[in-house]
């Protein structure tokens, strides 16, 4: 069955998390990679483990708290100014150049957005990089209060979009959260852009490619 409606994950998948580097860089030259590195990989852990300890709280707090312990991790000294400054940053987040011109080509369909992110941050990101004009839905995991991949999740998508699992397509480049959308039942498009090797986890993404612009071609 080709997907009737096609869902995607947010930030990594259509939004350049490092996009932020660029100001972590001015205020800890030489570290901006780290701390951007080092942020992400926090705030994911974050998500993870505050759903296994049922203490939920928004994406936007867990993203800052990903951000002071990296810092703190690195020994840089985060004031005020430059935690508002860089949440800021998270709210214009580039979109990958590819991601408008693939969406585009896969109109007709229901496309949406599934995104850990909460809706303070999602609207404003997704407005100000236009993908809004394209896009039918924004669904957050804030309607469940636990993070991917808790299948409750992915169920979001079923009952807003009123699409049946099979027929969903869920795209993500997190490939442990195309592997949780893969043993919840979607059909799954793993973007990987860096080559990487696929996660050692039970469900394995439907598809493999390189590229957002590489999904029209597949979905037909
Ligand atoms: C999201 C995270 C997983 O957008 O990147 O849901």
């Amino acid at each position: 069955m080709k997907p009737l409606a096609l869902v995607f994950d947010a930030y990594g998948t259509l939004y350049d998390v490092h996009s932020v580097i660029a100001l972590c860089e001015r205020f800890w030259p030489g570290k901006g990679g780290a701390v951007s590195q080092l942020w992400r990989t926090k705030q994911l852990e974050y998500t993870w483990q505050r759903s296994l300890m049922q203490r939920y709280v928004p994406f936007s707090s867990i993203t800052e708290d990903g951000l002071r312990y990296a810092c703190a991790a690195l020994g840089l000294e985060l004031g005020d100014a430059q935690l508002a400054a860089l949440m800021q940053q998270y709210l214009k987040l580039s979109p990958y150049p590819e991601a408008l011109p693939a969406l585009e080509a896969l109109r007709g369909r229901k496309l949406a957005i599934l995104s850990n992110g909460s809706p303070d941050m999602l609207d404003p990101l997704v407005a100000a990089s236009g993908l809004d004009k394209v896009l039918d839905a924004v669904l957050s995991v804030a309607e469940v209060k636990i993070f991917k991949p808790d299948p409750r999740v992915y169920q979001i998508a079923v009952d807003r979009l009123g699409v049946p699992k099979e027929a969903i397509g869920f795209v993500s480049s997190n490939c442990w959260d195309a592997c949780g959308a893969k043993s919840f039942g979607f059909r799954t498009y793993w973007i990987n852009r860096a080559g990487a090797p696929l996660d050692a986890l039970d469900a394995r993404p439907d598809h493999t490619i390189a590229r957002l612009t590489d999904l029209a071609a597949l979905v037909g």
